[in-house]
């Protein structure tokens, strides 16, 4: 069985604040959530669900976080939910793992993924309500569901047609077959494929270009991304009304000043 730690609870170690197996550290504007078990592949736990949790709206308070950045220790992202917990858990609505996936698709600030070795079941799923995602060539990915007599989960029935078409969420989803970072690039699942090992400095790179930009413009244009249950005529008046408040904003003061000057522009002062 599994070696649980039980409580979801920060402390403090070698200055770095941990929650269980789920360690958080700062990189400039850029909080690095890592999951922390390498030994099982970073399965996941209730209570590393819980730390998850805590960490990513603890970091989305913050106002000197721009930028979430998913990683996993050792060579793996995460072999999804851990096996063994599957055979006491009773139920998902109200648990730490619900908690999570509801944090992670509402998350305002943005959320960049560093993948690498297995990005098994919820490994995959989160993938789909993160923003920007660097594999490493090496990735594994899979949504393993109906193998184990389960069903998708994250609404990632949902997400993954949308991204993928229909036919090849279909295969992807009932056939549940591991899948190489190619075919995840090809369905739109990964932005880029780097060389095994560069994955983390791929994915804070991103992290980093964009925690440069203007936040309240970032957040704006991911929150419309995001919402997609719109008509054009709608989307079209809703866009307008978002860039009439964005005309009076610091942010595009600074733009122009920057532009008229013709030196970079300086966002870092933004909330
Ligand atoms: N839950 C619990 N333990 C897991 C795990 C999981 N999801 N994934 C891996 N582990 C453990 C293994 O039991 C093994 O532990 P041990 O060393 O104590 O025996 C260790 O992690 C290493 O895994 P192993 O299977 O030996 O590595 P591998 O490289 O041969 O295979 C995977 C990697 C990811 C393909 C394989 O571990 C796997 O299929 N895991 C299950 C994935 C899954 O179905 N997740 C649930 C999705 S809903």
């Amino acid at each position: 069985m599994t070696d649980l730690p039980l409580s979801g609870t920060y402390h403090q170690e070698d200055g770095r604040e941990m929650t269980d197996l789920i360690e958080t550290s700062r990189d400039g504007a850029v909080q690095i959530v890592r999951m922390t078990r390498p030994d099982k592949k970073n399965a996941l736990t209730l209570a590393m669900y819980g730390g998850l949790a805590d960490a990513l709206t603890a970091a989305e308070s913050d106002d000197a976080v721009a930028v979430h950045l998913l990683a996993g220790a050792g060579g793996d992202f995460t072999s999804g939910n851990d096996l063994n917990d599957f055979l006491t858990l009773t139920g998902l609505v109200g648990t730490d793992l619900e908690r999570f996936l509801l944090t992670l698709a509402s998350l305002a600030k943005p959320v960049v993924a560093a993948v690498r070795g297995a990005a098994v079941g919820i490994g995959s799923t989160m993938l789909l309500h993160c923003d920007l995602v660097a594999a490493a060539d090496d990735s594994r990915f899979q949504f393993p569901f109906v193998n184990l007599g389960l069903v998708p989960e994250a609404a990632s029935s949902l997400l993954l047609p949308r991204l993928a078409g229909y036919h090849r969420a279909a295969e992807l989803m009932l056939l549940g077959e591991p899948f190489g970072a190619a075919k995840a690039q090809e369905i739109g699942l990964v932005n880029s494929v780097v060389p095994a090992g560069e994955a983390e400095a791929a994915g804070l790179a991103l992290a980093q270009r964009l925690a440069a930009r203007p936040r309240q413009a970032l957040r704006k244009t991911k929150a419309l991304l995001k919402q997609g249950d719109e008509s054009v005529s709608e989307r079209i008046t809703r866009e307008a009304r978002l860039f009439e408040e964005a005309l009076s904003s610091p942010e595009l003061r600074e733009a122009v000043a920057a532009f008229r000057e013709r030196r970079p522009a300086d966002f870092s002062g933004g909330r």
